[in-house]
């Protein structure tokens, strides 16, 4: 069933029009082609410190770190659609993107310790989707680690994972436009979202 909302894409790579950015780009240029709404979070913008485990969000489900994570909580609760994207960095995410995903530990005590409802009704059924790029030619066990990150924040935010575009020996900038149909793969991705 194809639900017209709203499509969060949350990049990860440091390099700025890099391989994954334009894959994911594209993703949300064929969501947009579908009537979807769409918003683009380049992580490497914003200061979102690691977790520190200090255990405040189990007592009161907010986090103490001040800083641009405060404004995405929100953001991942109310999208019908998320999708990640990340180069593979020694066998998983950025370190932008993982600080990002640890600090979900917020959601995770919310929804785990303090047994709030995350998810309203109207967003039940929510999808996700994985965009990786990695430069060795045999990247499969690499994109494997990746994977398991993303499958594990996804069960926490209630969003269904329902696929991934993985495309190995992409080492420098730009290879990505020279696949033959890398780019438009992620155009009819993005422009056939479903819940
Ligand atoms: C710090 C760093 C670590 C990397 N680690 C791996 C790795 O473990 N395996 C791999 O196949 N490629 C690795 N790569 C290559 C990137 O995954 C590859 O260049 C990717 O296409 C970059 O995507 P981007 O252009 O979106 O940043 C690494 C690159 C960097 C800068």
């Amino acid at each position: 069933m194809t639900r017209i909302g709203k499509v969060l894409g949350i990049s990860g790579s440091p390099r700025r029009d890099g391989n994954t950015e334009l894959l994911l780009k594209e993703f949300l240029r064929g969501a947009r082609a579908s009537g979807h709404e769409t918003e683009l979070l380049l992580l490497n913008k914003f200061k979102i410190s690691p977790c520190t485990s200090c255990g405040s969000c189990q007592k009161n489900g907010q986090c103490i770190i001040d800083d641009d994570m405060q404004s995405m909580y929100n953001k991942l609760l109310e999208a019908d659609y998320i999708v990640f994207a990340s180069p593979i960095y020694f066998g998983g995410v950025s370190a932008q993107l993982k600080s990002f995903i640890d600090r979900c530990q917020t959601l995770w005590s919310r929804k785990y310790i303090l047994k709030e409802t995350l998810i309203s009704l109207e967003k039940e059924n929510r999808s996700g989707y994985f965009i990786s790029t990695a430069g060795a030619t045999n990247a499969e066990k690499f994109f494997e680690g990746a994977i398991i990150v993303i499958k594990t924040v996804f069960h926490v935010l209630d969003i269904k994972y329902k696929g991934e575009l993985l495309y190995p020996c992409m080492e420098e900038k730009g290879d990505i436009i020279k696949h033959p149909d890398a780019l438009q793969t992620a155009f009819k991705t993005g422009m056939s979202l479903s819940i």
